[in-house]
């Protein structure tokens, strides 16, 4: 190229880069986001960028854009971003700027909810914990310092989309951004500081001058310009508060989280469909999905407490990245019919009439001819024929029907057209062959202990560094106490605010106790072995991820706080809380880095006949080769208890296998008003059994896996697994053949060479388990009929 040319060429990207920016613009009206003059219809999907692996991230967000999404919505994780104060990490999974580039490269929307208060199960509500150790600091409110904390961390990350040119109105993707999250709630509780809070957040976000609209979600005195929005399984009620804001649902929960010890809950696809269409037929214009890809709670990021480490919520991507069908397949059909609306949608008020005692015609006619309706038949039993215009419409119960053109059923949100799919995790591996190491039972005696009068706060002495806090201390029984001659046993009580508690007596185990999702204290209360002379109690007390909801969740405490009694002495109860107390922070294992190969070889492990199996604190590793094949693998922990997993180095999470789901698990029916309880699965059974293990932390050979158990099991029962999909089915599309050629029509306006789409069973179609494997039976004689 000449000179010239180049010159020319420079001045064209300069000018056209300035065209862009001038004319890219994200606003709003009473109807719709509005993005460069167009008032939309945004589908919308969560996906957390650290609770996956960027290796994952190009095939999570095609999957998105493919399931008719616009808008990739997250969070953005302030305690993976700032580890110590002004220390920034933006690496690996937290590379939220290259995150942001794939799903611009998609052609996709981002919904950037800074918070910097995020809840979203995510240890402490996403803030770190030495931000709870500023002096005076109190959370979400009107607090000088953490105010100061807030808007730092805002504009750093506003800053930083800025440079990246991410925003929309610089040819970005970010469309738009949310302050604080679900705060009106709190402000109610805490009055007048809480308003002085929720104005001073607003000013300060819109003043960072990001030229695209602020939303905060549940917060109805949002003041103008945000946006107030919408979060939960139904938001049909909702109205801003004001008449020039559109109608936006920030969280439809497409299911639920799984806490350690309970059930896992499911939503049923026609349910979320429903409540989408509801949505939309009275007048909202923004969905999103909370979670679309829900994903993995790596390493200790789980908040909760005892939140798991699967944050796969029955999203339509599962924890593993795969389709979960029909939901994925349903709701991408729902995108379909809803953006065939569109231009009817973004342009009329919906004209509603009844169609019998508890159905309803929701049509939007607008002055240029574009007409869509919405048959709803809101009756969860009854399945009934409606007359609208000139026709009739069966409507199956707890459903809504589309008309784009108001004429034509394209979907229902009950009738399933996707396939469905079934997942099972495959053995892949032979046995693993482990090594053991006992961690240390330290005492109060030990060198390199903290020596303090009286019970501290868990949290305070850990600034969770690690789960684990050893509180250790002596008690002289004295040869004349009566109990050493009857044999009754003195009865130790422990009050802890909790997680989970192992009690050690002269460095034997006495008893484990735990905590639960509802309630994370504990009471240890059991009869102790004693001896005359010095009795070493040592207690190891272990988090199991740190609050990230209620109000002031930074005040609640973990940990031993007593009091701690020891009952059926000579002198009665001997209350033992106010002596002296040793503290070590953290296993020995840990400190060693027995999780890496370097640290592992600073200690001797047995194997073989002296491997240890069934013992509290054991640390176990061993070496493996990665599985062909590009199927995701989890790893099934079902042989073992509690504690925490890593591979070469990385932590995959904590593993809780033997904590038992408890809940109601019957039927599921999808008519009815949903809630989390409606539709458990896995009760009896570990809530959660297999752990994800991401491909690219694996490499081809000579793979470090390390498991440190703090309740005991066999290692020998862990196993690796390929995630594989072993049948499929296509489901039944209901409402008969004339619909679906009529569906089919009119669905087929979308799409590149949508007449070279398929339907129907393409195979593969496999049987998986017999002795010779896996049997392709795709290939085979198969017969047909059409009916
Ligand atoms: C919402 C919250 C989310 C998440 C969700 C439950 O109230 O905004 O961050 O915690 O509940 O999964």
């Amino acid at each position: 190229m000449s000179s010239k040319v180049v010159d020319l060429f420079k001045l064209w990207l300069l000018f056209s880069s300035w065209v862009f920016s001038v004319s890219a613009t994200v606003s709003y009206d009473s109807k719709a986001i509005v993005i460069n003059g167009s008032r939309r219809i945004l589908l919308s999907g969560s996906i957390h960028y650290p609770r996956s692996t960027p290796e994952m991230w190009p095939d999570l967000i095609a999957k998105a854009k493919e399931g008719g999404l616009d808008v990739i919505q997250t969070y953005v994780f302030w305690n993976g971003h700032e580890p110590s104060p002004g220390n920034y990490y933006f690496e690996d999974r937290y590379d939220l700027v290259r995150f942001f580039k794939l799903v611009q490269h998609a052609g996709l929307y981002v919904h950037l909810r800074i918070g910097p208060y995020i809840c979203a199960e995510w240890n402490f509500g996403g803030f770190p914990v030495w931000l709870k150790y500023v002096p005076g600091i109190v959370f979400r409110t009107d607090n000088e310092p953490f105010k100061a904390a807030m808007q730092n961390f805002t504009e750093k990350i506003v800053s930083m989309m800025k440079a990246e040119m991410l925003l929309e109105t610089q040819g970005g993707p970010i469309i738009m951004s949310q302050i604080e999250n679900e705060f009106g709630p709190v402000e109610w509780e805490i009055g007048d500081p809480g308003k002085a809070y929720t104005k001073w957040a607003v000013k300060m976000a819109v003043g960072l001058d990001t030229g695209v609209p602020w939303v905060m979600c549940k917060q109805d005195d949002a003041p103008d310009p945000v946006i107030n929005t919408c979060n939960g399984f139904y938001c049909e009620n909702f109205t801003p508060n004001a008449k020039y804001k559109p109608k936006m649902w920030t969280e439809n929960w497409t299911g639920w989280y799984t806490g350690f010890g309970s059930a896992v809950p499911t939503r049923p696809a026609e349910d979320i469909a429903f409540s989408v269409a509801r949505f939309i037929q009275n007048g909202g214009s923004f969905v999103n999905y909370y979670m679309y890809h829900g994903g993995t709670n790596f390493g200790r990021t789980s908040g909760g407490p005892f939140v798991a480490t699967s944050y796969d919520y029955d999203a339509p991507i599962d924890e593993y990245g795969q389709l979960r069908e029909p939901k994925w397949g349903h709701l991408r059909d729902l995108h379909r019919a809803i953006k065939l609306c569109e231009p009817a949608l973004v342009s009329a008020y919906p004209t509603v009439t009844s169609l019998g005692s508890n159905q309803e015609a929701h049509v939007f006619s607008s002055k240029s001819g574009a007409c869509a309706a919405f048959l709803a038949n809101y009756d969860n039993k009854y399945s009934v024929n409606v007359t609208f215009g000139n026709a009739q419409y069966e409507l199956p119960r707890w459903s809504i029907s589309i008309l784009p053109d108001c004429k034509t059923t394209v979907f229902n949100t009950a009738r399933l057209g996707a396939q469905s799919s079934e997942k099972q995790m495959l053995s892949v591996t032979a046995a693993f062959s482990w090594q053991s190491y006992n961690e240390e039972r330290p005492s109060a005696d030990d060198q390199n202990v903290t020596v303090h009068d009286g019970l501290w706060e868990q949290i305070f002495i850990t600034r969770d560094a690690s789960d684990y806090l050893w509180y250790m201390t002596n008690v002289n029984i004295d040869p004349s106490e009566g109990f050493l001659k009857s044999g009754q046993d003195p009865l130790l009580t422990i009050w802890s605010a909790g997680h989970a508690l192992h009690v050690f007596i002269n460095g034997q185990l006495s008893g484990t106790v735990y905590g639960g999702l509802e309630n994370p204290k504990l009471t240890f209360s059991n009869n102790v072995k004693l001896s005359p002379g010095i009795n070493k109690i040592s207690l190891l007390s272990v988090a199991v991820g740190l609050p990230n909801v209620g109000t002031h969740f930074e005040t609640w405490n973990a940990g031993v706080l007593g009091p701690v009694t020891l009952n059926g002495l000579n002198e009665g109860t001997r209350n033992i809380s106010n002596q002296k107390w040793s503290y070590k922070i953290g296993l020995k294992g840990e400190a060693l880095n027995l999780y890496t190969i370097a640290g592992s070889s600073s200690v001797e492990w047995a194997e073989g006949s002296i491997l240890m199996k069934r013992q509290p604190l054991t640390w176990y590793k061993t070496t493996f080769d990665a599985p062909g094949g590009d199927e995701p693998l989890g790893i099934d922990m079902s042989s073992m208890g509690k504690g925490q997993v890593w591979i070469n180095g990385q932590s995959i999470g904590r593993h809780w296998p033997g904590y038992i789901a408890r809940g109601g698990c019957g039927a599921c029916d999808y008519a009815g008003t949903y809630t989390d309880k409606k539709c458990q699965t896995n009760c009896g059974e570990p809530s959660q059994r297999w752990y994800h293990v991401p491909r690219s932390w694996l490499k081809p050979s000579g793979n470090f896996l390390v498991v440190f158990e703090e309740w005991g099991g066999d290692p020998n029962g862990i196993a690796l697994a390929k995630r594989t999909t072993t049948s499929v089915r296509a489901t039944d599309i209901f409402e008969g053949k004339a619909m679906m050629k009529k569906q089919g029509m009119l669905i087929q306006k979308v799409g590149t060479h949508f007449e070279t789409w398929n339907a129907g069973v393409l195979g593969h179609v496999t049987l998986n388990g017999l002795n010779e494997g896996t049997r392709d039976i795709s290939k085979q004689k198969w017969s047909y009929k059409v009916c």
